[in-house]
């Protein structure tokens, strides 16, 4: 089933045209990576379909829904971002932090089963041994994965995650990956992520989004779009692809 639909979006910063014409539609359960060169568009793509920027031309859909006619708590029940740039606040404990992912959910007070879902959400990505610790004592690998557990305390249709990989070593990147992967898996989850290594868009998505001057340039399986060709009009950057461990090498 579609869970996000996209129509003919433009968003404007102003005078800049950040998106233009961009339309797809993720199903459940579907991982989408969104990939193109800094400043192409992405993190302003998932901020539409997280609402918190309009276009000013074109539509969002969740679950059939126009975005614009859903009440701000609503959405945040159905769709979930996750940012790079989160503020942390010192002397916030771990669950609290990951209580607030329920805010939307929570009229006067958290009750028991507010508190039981955040326990779960943090079990989920394999942090609940981190309860009680302070926000700003975690490694960044650490506070990726609450962040990611804060977001799935709201328990959403929808995980939009910007570039979740950045600023985790290697075992860390693929952990966090898998975790999405099993996460969309088990809870049919519709993800949309951002992410610069293509290996990784290549590896862990079930459709590609490339993105250039605020356009999709291709949009499809992974094993369609990411093709020499495509890559080196998008980057500028010679690549070769190894179709057998999926992998995507800059010739330099
Ligand atoms: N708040 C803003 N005000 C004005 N222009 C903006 C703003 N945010 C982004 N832009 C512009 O919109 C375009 C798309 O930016 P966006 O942040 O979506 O790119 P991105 O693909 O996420 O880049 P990166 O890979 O560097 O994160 C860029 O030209 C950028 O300069
Ligand atoms: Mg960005």
């Amino acid at each position: 089933m579609v869970i996000i639909r996209v129509v003919d979006v433009e968003v404007r910063y102003d005078s800049v045209k950040a998106l233009d014409s961009i339309s797809f539609d993720v199903f459940e359960g579907e991982i989408v990576a969104v990939v193109g060169p800094n400043g192409s568009g992405k993190t302003t793509l998932l901020k539409i379909v997280d609402g918190i920027l309009k276009p000013v031309k074109g539509s969002v859909y969740i679950d059939m829904k126009n975005v614009v006619d859903i009440p701000r708590k609503q959405l945040a029940k159905e769709v979930s971002l996750v940012t790079q740039s989160t503020y942390v606040v010192p002397g916030i404990k771990v669950i609290d932090f990951v209580l607030t992912g329920r805010r939307p959910h929570i009229d006067f007070m958290p009750t028991r089963k507010d508190i039981e879902i955040s326990l779960n959400a943090l079990k989920a990505v394999k942090a609940d041994n981190l309860v009680d610790r302070d926000l700003t004592e975690l490694s960044s690998g650490e506070l990726q994965r609450i962040l990611i557990a804060r977001a799935l305390a709201a328990e959403p249709k929808v995980l939009l995650l910007d570039e979740p990989t950045s600023n985790l070593d290697l075992r860390f990147q693929i952990e966090i990956l898998n975790l999405v992967k099993s996460l969309s898996r088990e809870k049919s989850l519709a993800v949309i992520m951002s992410l610069h290594d293509l290996t990784q868009a290549y590896r862990f998505s079930d459709k590609v989004i490339v993105l250039k001057n605020g356009r999709v340039y291709t949009i499809g399986r992974p094993d369609e779009v990411l093709t020499e060709n495509v890559i080196e009009d998008v980057y500028q950057v010679r690549v070769r692809i190894d179709r057998v461990l999926k992998a995507i090498i800059p010739v330099v």
